[in-house]
């Protein structure tokens, strides 16, 4: 089994979107569920909305009392994934990254929004201790492959102490629809292969090694 968590110190840079299609992208494969650990509640709100259930995982809300919400799960569940708080500072934050076996960070492409991963990885290296296992990976999010700074953007984030996935999620106004709809690109048909395959991509590089 895995736990991956989904951390960022910015608010919306796509933790949430990304926690909901990776566990979605992940459902079809193995049993998952979402832990909802931040207080905003928006995974939570979101498994509210629309009457789909195929290919959806559960949404647990669990802003406190992470680790043992964590703990009566894991026996049940492939994978867990946990969408964090936008701060690194807030104590859900280090109790997932202290149990996580995957820190996925998500970046937009802007200078601000990578120095600001530079906090991620002292926090990550000062649990090291606690938590060996843990692998971070900064995922590059909302990406607009037509400007000059998502183009700079992988040589930038190659100077960062955290490795960078090879997949990256562009921008796609799909998302910000499948989220109204209750539902994730996986549930979107043909407008949403292209976003699910950059999902997939993320998932094939993280679990396919062997
Ligand atoms: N790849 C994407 N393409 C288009 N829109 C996106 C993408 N990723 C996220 N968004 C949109 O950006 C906004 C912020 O995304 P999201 O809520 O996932 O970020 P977040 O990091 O969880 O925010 P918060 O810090 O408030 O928890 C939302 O409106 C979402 O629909
Ligand atoms: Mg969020």
């Amino acid at each position: 089994m895995s736990i991956v968590a989904v951390v960022g110190n910015k608010g919306g840079t796509g933790k949430t979107t990304l926690s909901l299609n990776l566990a979605a992208g992940l459902c079809r494969r193995d049993t998952v569920i979402i832990v909802d650990a931040d207080p905003q509640q928006s995974a939570y709100q979101w498994r509210l909305i629309g009457d789909e259930t195929n290919g959806l995982p559960s949404v647990v809300a669990a802003a406190q009392g992470l680790e043992k919400t964590v703990d009566a799960l894991r026996a049940a569940h492939a994978h867990v994934v946990i969408d964090c708080p936008p701060s690194i500072k807030a104590p859900q934050t280090e109790h997932a990254l202290r149990i996580a076996d995957y820190a996925l960070i998500p970046v937009q492409p802007s200078p601000m929004d990578l120095w600001a991963t530079a906090h991620i990885a002292r926090v990550v290296e000062r649990l090291r201790p606690e938590n060996p296992g843990l692998r971070a990976l900064i995922v590059m999010s909302q990406i607009e492959p037509r400007t000059t700074l998502s183009r700079l953007m992988p040589e930038a984030a190659a100077e960062l102490d955290l490795p960078v996935a090879d997949a990256g999620l562009r921008r796609r106004s799909i998302h910000r629809h499948c989220v109204l709809e209750g539902r994730t690109v996986f549930q979107a048909g043909r407008r949403g292969e292209a976003a699910a395959a950059e999902i997939e991509a993320l998932i094939a590089e993280m679990f396919d090694h062997d």
